[in-house]
């Protein structure tokens, strides 16, 4: 099986990330999936966005778990991008809506780190069922209680342990977790050895992410990573297309 292409927060070298015009993109270039960051609101509504805080892409500024989702729909999301002026950031909802229609996987990261939002474990799968997204996403977390917590109440949920930095035999841990996937950063995956095999002898799949240079790509493809985190998930097309 080849190697997948997730476009990571949409195709955000293009387009504003973690917007519609984003994700359309990406579903646009032929993209696998795509990868996107959750947080809750302060009326509880799940919403795309990275950081904790809207201030480094919007015009706002402030806590998201401090604003309603109202209040944040108000605000530009366009990130210094001029054509894309008036993106507003989307609820998790309207993600599923706009690509449910595709094939595509969504790899829903949820931002547990900062800030932690008690019941959102509830309310994803929740959506998930109601949406009938059921099969189509991968959860994962840096925080990876957040994710036991998901998959004690969805035994069937899928689970990506995401972490950063070089780990000895990640396969043993994800295997203690009885986890779907590790989910590191593309210099820990290219760096760890017997990483690939070790996963695939347990079972265990290896998305790996910030995979943005042609190098980098090349080599998670070689070493048949099951999939790639991108900005650019054109090149990395490309790339598998060559
Ligand atoms: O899910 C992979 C990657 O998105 C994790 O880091 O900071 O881009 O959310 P970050
Ligand atoms: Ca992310």
């Amino acid at each position: 099986m080849s190697c997948k292409v997730w476009a990571h927060r949409g195709a955000s070298a293009y387009a504003p990330e973690n917007t519609v015009p984003a994700f359309r993109m990406a579903m646009e270039m032929g993209a696998d999936g795509i990868e996107l960051d959750v947080h809750l609101s302060s009326d509880g509504s799940l919403m795309v966005i990275h950081d904790s805080t809207v201030d480094r892409t919007s015009n706002g500024s402030g806590r998201v778990v401090d604003m309603t989702c109202q209040e944040l729909k108000k605000l530009d999301f366009s990130y210094g991008m001029a054509e894309y002026e008036g993106a507003r950031i989307p609820t998790l909802k309207e993600v599923y809506g706009l690509i449910k229609k595709s094939a595509m996987t969504v790899n829903v990261e949820v931002k547990c780190d900062e800030v932690m939002y008690p019941g959102i474990w509830d309310k994803l799968i929740r959506l998930e069922r109601e949406m009938g997204m059921q099969g189509r996403i991968i959860y994962s977390s840096f925080n990876h209680y957040v994710l036991l917590k998901i998959r004690e109440i969805d035994p069937d949920a899928r689970i990506g342990l995401l972490y950063s930095n070089a780990m000895v035999d990640p396969w043993v841990y994800a295997d203690h977790l009885k986890a779907d996937a590790i989910h590191p950063h593309c210099k820990a995956a290219l760096l760890c050895p017997g990483l690939m095999e070790g996963c695939a002898q347990n079972g265990i799949d290896v998305n790996a992410w910030a995979a943005d240079t042609e190098q980098d790509m090349t080599a998670l493809i070689e070493k048949k990573a099951n999939a790639l985190i991108t900005n650019s998930p054109d090149v990395a097309l490309g790339l598998l297309a060559r």
